[in-house]
């Protein structure tokens, strides 16, 4: 039996949790600041930092509380190190490196992207490898081929915005709070996904680019007037439509390009991670896409597709399996191994 505590907190919110063989979740806590950002529109990073400063060490003597393990039974301490807020990454790796080092527990440093697809373990006790993996999420929209955990080769993603930003930014043009992709989920289930005619950027290209700029730009237009467009005054039912209707265009682009990389790579297993893939709408397609085609579908449950310390223990298992130990000098970096920019660093 190997018992891993992970850490996250990349962003905004403060997690821990306990996880045991890399699959099995006996424990997880978090300490969400979506209320206290939602008065700003998004996240504030200073703000984000200090709260997550609040939060730990309690999240994490809490999540060991609730899963009945002493931190003396605990094999590895798995803590995400990379993409993420400066601030943010600080407080959770300190907290990570102070327990690890009090305690001689290996320390293991996550890439928050991969860990977003190594959620696919969780409740799981077999994964089929590869598979062609989508991490959507707030800052991240790439697809990747999946050699096992945390083994990713990425194929291509977004040239401008995440499809969680294009989300939140949607529902700041459409008066809606935030975070806006689970504001417009919840509208989209009562609109007319055509009642707005949007772009889907890029679908005609058979690569792994995503665009969403110019859908945001559309939507805006419409609502705004512009581009032979007068402007549209939303009653409920139009607000509605429109959550749906840009829904639509989002979830279009996102299951056509993912669907067509499987087949293009000849893989039956097609698997979705991060905060979008929370969202009805693209979960019931890739479901019913993935039934007409015989494919298989590892859609994490949502709560383990938005950021969370049980996908990081399940990646930190597998680390801890390879002898993949990190140094104490470890630091939060910037990049990730499995994001669009060049790998800069192998802890
Ligand atoms: O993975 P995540 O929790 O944090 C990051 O790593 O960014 O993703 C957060 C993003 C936000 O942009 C949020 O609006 C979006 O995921 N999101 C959703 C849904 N739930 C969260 N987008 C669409 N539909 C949802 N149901
Ligand atoms: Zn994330």
């Amino acid at each position: 039996m190997v018992l891993v505590l992970g850490i996250e907190s990349s962003c905004d919110d403060a997690c821990a949790a306990v996880v045991r063989d890399g699959h099995e979740v006996l424990a997880e806590v978090t300490a969400s600041q979506a209320e206290a950002m939602s008065a700003w529109g998004g996240v504030v990073p200073e703000l984000a930092a200090r709260g997550h400063l609040d939060a730990f060490p309690g999240v994490v003597v809490e999540a060991l509380a609730r899963s009945g393990v002493a931190i003396d039974e605990v094999d590895g301490i798995a803590v995400t190190a990379f993409p993420g807020l400066g601030g943010s990454l600080l407080a959770g790796i300190t907290c990570a490196k102070v327990l690890a080092a009090r305690r001689r527990i290996p320390l293991l440093a996550v890439d928050h992207i991969a860990a977003h697809l190594a959620a696919v373990h969780l409740g799981r006790v077999e994964v089929s490898y590869p598979f062609l993996g989508l991490v959507a999420s707030g800052g991240h929209s790439h697809y990747y081929l999946a050699r096992g955990p945390g083994d990713l080769d990425l194929l291509g993603g977004t040239i401008d915005d995440a499809a969680g930003e294009a989300f939140d930014k949607a529902a700041a043009m459409l008066g809606l709070g935030y975070p806006g992709g689970p504001l417009i989920d919840a509208l989209a289930a009562q609109g007319d996904p055509r009642a707005f005619i949007l772009p889907r950027s890029l679908l005609d290209e058979d690569s792994a680019r995503l665009s969403f700029s110019g859908l945001k730009t559309a939507l805006l237009y419409r609502l705004k007037g512009s581009q032979g467009h007068a402007a549209t005054m939303l009653d409920a039912r139009g607000l509605a439509d429109a959550c749906a209707s840009f829904q639509a265009a989002v979830v279009d682009v996102l299951a056509i390009k993912l669907l067509r990389l499987a087949a293009v790579h000849g893989l039956e297993t097609i698997a979705i991670g991060g905060g979008v893939a929370c969202n009805r709408g693209l979960r019931t397609r890739l479901a019913d896409e993935c039934a007409k085609r015989g494919l298989r579908l590892l859609a994490p449950e949502p709560r383990h597709c938005a950021d969370n310390a049980a996908m990081v223990a399940a990646l930190g298992t597998h680390l801890l399996a390879a002898g993949r130990i990190a140094g104490h000098d470890l630091v939060p970096l910037p990049s990730s191994r499995a994001g669009p920019r060049a790998r800069r660093h192998d802890p």
